[in-house]
């Protein structure tokens, strides 16, 4: 990676989370856990899960058209499109291409990008790397996910951590002062099979077998990739702010990656950055992988907790094992992010394909749907 670079501004920011809320109690019902050991072993509460109409895509393009309103931007204004996911619509067309159409905008390349929970930020990067060369002038940078249709609800490692969400940032070039100050990214394929997710792709295409074998959820060796994701998000946090030329006490707010809070709090120690510094939402979300910290900074934005001049550090980790930090200088008038308000999943309508829809909605969830019918979304 290059050293600091300059001239890129986080002008507009989103989110959308769906409404559906699963909570440790009913994760009690459904596999041999506790609310208490979920609780003191990640710091969830609770997790948000799309509808049966809801997919990454449509999730994707609520924030997506909620960043381009803050930024104060028309759709058609966007030269890129980056949606960073594990869990894209189809493995082709790319989800971002049914963004594209869904928010309306009739000029950007579309493209996904796959870096599992690090796909926002790896997505920031690259969307920095077309401003700063020249090649773009407004993109747009979204982590979206539905990972509710990756898990496997039998399994009581991996089911207690994921929920379902979308984050989305616009980059727009400036020569203002301020904007992103430091970049970093790193890929450490010795922890590939840490998390993965087997089957449907080239290697173990899918079959009877392989959906008996339930290998088309995510699997995880939980203990190795926590001591592997302190590690990293401390380094890539060091070397962001090195880039930047920035002192850890220069950091006003820390956004990471929220997968679970005692590695968030392993994080705050490792490099001294007290708590009150560290924003956290994984209590209500759970691990949204790539839209967990553009989710994390719009409600960060969203709470009064950012204001003009204030120095941040976005970081996270995820498969691959990837790891990315973002040093950047906050420009941007937070409350702008009012003119989001009126922005629903009204707005935005996906491409359907031309086969028959299908319900994909978990099985293992479904009284879920019926309990918010009879008016509870708990
Ligand atoms: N309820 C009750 N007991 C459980 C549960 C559960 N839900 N899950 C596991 N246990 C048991 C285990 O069976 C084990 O029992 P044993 O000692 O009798 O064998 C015991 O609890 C301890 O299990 P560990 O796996 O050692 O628990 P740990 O403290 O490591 O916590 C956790 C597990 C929460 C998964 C943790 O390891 C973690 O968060 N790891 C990081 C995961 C992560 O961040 N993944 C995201 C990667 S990013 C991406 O790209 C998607």
């Amino acid at each position: 990676m290059a050293g600091s670079v300059r001239g890129v501004h986080l002008a507009g920011w989103g989110a959308y989370a769906p409404s559906l809320v699963l909570t440790n109690a009913d994760l009690e019902k459904m596999v041999d856990t506790s609310d208490e050991w979920i609780f003191s072993r990640t710091g969830i509460r609770e997790r948000r899960i799309a509808g049966p109409d809801e997919t990454t895509a449509s999730m994707a393009a609520v924030a997506g058209l909620r960043a381009i309103a803050v930024a104060g931007l028309q759709p058609d204004d966007i030269d890129l499109i980056l949606v960073g996911t594990l869990t894209p619509d189809y493995p082709m067309p790319s989800t971002a291409a049914l963004v594209k159409d869904a928010i309306g905008n009739k000029r950007a390349a579309a493209m996904d990008l796959a870096a599992a929970c690090s796909g926002f930020v790896f997505g920031y990067a690259t969307g920095q790397a077309y401003i700063a060369s020249g090649m773009a002038e407004h993109v747009l940078v979204i982590g979206a996910e539905t990972l509710s249709r990756a898990t496997d609800f039998t399994d009581r490692g991996t089911c207690l951590l994921f929920g379902d969400g979308a984050g989305a940032v616009v980059l727009s070039a400036s020569d203002e002062p301020g904007g992103t100050l430091g970049i970093e990214m790193t890929t450490e394929p010795s922890g590939a099979y840490f998390i993965w997710l087997p089957a449907g792709g080239s290697a173990r295409p899918a079959t009877y077998g392989t959906m008996k074998a339930r290998e088309h959820y995510m699997k995880m060796k939980g203990s190795e990739t926590f001591k592997m994701a302190v590690r990293t998000l401390g380094s890539t946090s060091l070397k962001a702010l090195e880039k930047a030329g920035l002192d850890r006490a220069d950091v006003d707010l820390v956004i990471p990656h929220q997968a679970n809070i005692r590695i968030i709090e392993a994080l705050g120690k490792l490099l001294d950055f007290p708590m009150e510094k560290v924003f956290v939402n994984v209590d209500r979300y759970g691990n949204t992988s790539a839209a967990s910290v553009p989710l994390a900074l719009s409600e960060a934005v969203g709470s009064g907790k950012v204001k003009k001049g204030d120095r941040l550090l976005l970081v996270a980790f995820g498969a691959g094992l990837t790891s990315g930090a973002i040093a950047l200088e906050w420009t941007a008038d937070p409350a702008a992010s009012a003119r989001a308000d009126a922005i629903g999943p009204g707005d935005v309508k996906v491409l359907p394909g031309y086969l028959d829809p299908v319900n994909p909605f978990p099985p293992a969830l479904e009284w879920l749907l019926e309990r918010s019918e009879q008016g509870s979304p708990k």
